[in-house]
């Protein structure tokens, strides 16, 4: 087991990693007020863990599985619910399970009362190397994906990788993406997954990475929380052009378009001299390795167009945060028509 302090500005977090992590700290919890916020898909696979680590008679909120859940009115029946059950200021919201369960709940946790206590209990992979970590809530409205948020940094995150295996192959994926991205710009972390290129998907080895994501993560956000001096932009990469074509096509996961859009920004990095040489022949065989094929997308402008939406842009240009060097990433900003020129050099359909 292994253990992160996070010393952000606005609040202190205690992150714990590894096998055994959820029986040694989530008991605690039962000896205050506490209420958890989870989905179906996870509840019908841990209810009776939950029974037996917190009692049969527990408060909790069990949401539709999926994004569709991520609402103001899935965010207000919590926040009823937490009322109707009589929950004080000194509660604490947990949140078990993936990523979409986190940010509604990390929101609701951050709304009752000015702000009650939150532990995140992340039971997917990207929710474990990424959103758990941070403090950043939110919810969906009008299609706009996490337009109404905060930042609220849970007082403990227990990242168990026991719930990893339930996870289907698909959501496992979907981790890799960001870890990936991770070791793009962590040379540490791009060092062990180039050793374990084709074994990436072991859990062993997923319990060893989760805890060096996680102090990446912890590092950057200590030093920039608010995402204000351009630290935090960093864990962007892959995102702009990922986010653009997820919002276009729609049909894979988030952690894979991220790895699409990584696979795009690094040909531009390449083709504007930027990152060259073996270590972006690497890079470029890293993501293949998990994502094996690239579509080819027919759409690219009208899907490019998605990306003038990212909130990294302060103006008319596209801002992508792209690989420099083993280790090093730079922000480099492309007007919307040079960004599909490149995008349509690049191509996919590899
Ligand atoms: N707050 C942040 O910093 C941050 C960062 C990245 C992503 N996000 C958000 O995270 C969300 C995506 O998270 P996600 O990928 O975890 O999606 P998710 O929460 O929808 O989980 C994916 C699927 O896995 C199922 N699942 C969860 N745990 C399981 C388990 N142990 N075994 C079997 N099935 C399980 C869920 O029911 C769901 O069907 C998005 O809403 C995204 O905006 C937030």
């Amino acid at each position: 087991m292994q253990e992160i302090h996070l010393t952000a500005q606005s609040h202190n977090s205690v992150i714990r990693c590894g096998q055994g992590v959820f029986e040694t700290y989530a008991p605690k919890y039962k000896e205050g007020q506490f209420f958890i916020v989870t989905d179906s898909n996870v509840f019908a696979l841990y209810r009776h863990l939950l029974w037996e680590t917190f009692g049969i008679n527990i408060n909790i909120k069990i949401l539709p599985a999926g994004e569709k859940s991520k609402t103001h009115k899935y965010l207000f029946e919590i926040l009823k619910e937490m009322l109707n059950c009589g929950m004080r200021r000194n509660c604490t919201v947990i949140a078990f399970g993936g990523g979409v369960v986190g940010d509604i709940a990390g929101l609701a946790a951050a709304l009752y009362m000015r702000g009650v206590n939150l532990v995140q209990i992340p039971t997917t992979l990207l929710a474990q190397v990424d959103s758990s970590v941070g403090g950043k809530t939110a919810v969906d409205m009008c299609g706009v994906k996490n337009v109404i948020g905060t930042f609220y940094q849970p007082q403990e995150v227990l990242a168990d990788p026991r719930f990893l295996e339930t996870l289907p192959e698909k959501e496992i994926r979907c981790g890799l993406g960001e870890i990936v991205k991770y070791g793009a710009l962590d040379g540490g972390i791009f060092a062990k997954l180039t050793e374990n290129k084709n074994n990436l998907k072991d859990l062993r080895f997923l319990s060893e990475i989760i805890y060096r994501c996680i102090a990446h993560k912890a590092k950057v956000v200590k030093d920039d929380e608010r995402d204000l001096n351009g630290l935090r932009k960093t864990l962007n990469m892959g995102h702009s052009t990922g986010h653009a074509l997820e919002l276009y096509y729609g049909k894979k996961s988030h952690g894979e378009y991220v790895l699409i859009g990584m696979y795009f920004e690094l040909f531009i990095a390449r083709k504007l001299g930027i990152c060259t040489g073996q270590y972006a022949e690497e890079l470029k065989s890293l993501i293949l390795s998990v994502i094996k094929k690239i579509p080819y997308y027919a759409d690219l402008e009208k899907a490019a167009d998605y990306a003038k939406f990212d909130k990294k842009n302060n103006d008319e240009k596209i801002s992508l945060i792209v690989p420099k060097a083993l280790g090093e990433s730079t922000e480099i900003k492309l007007g919307l028509e040079e960004y599909v020129k490149l995008l349509k050099e690049c191509g996919g359909g590899l």
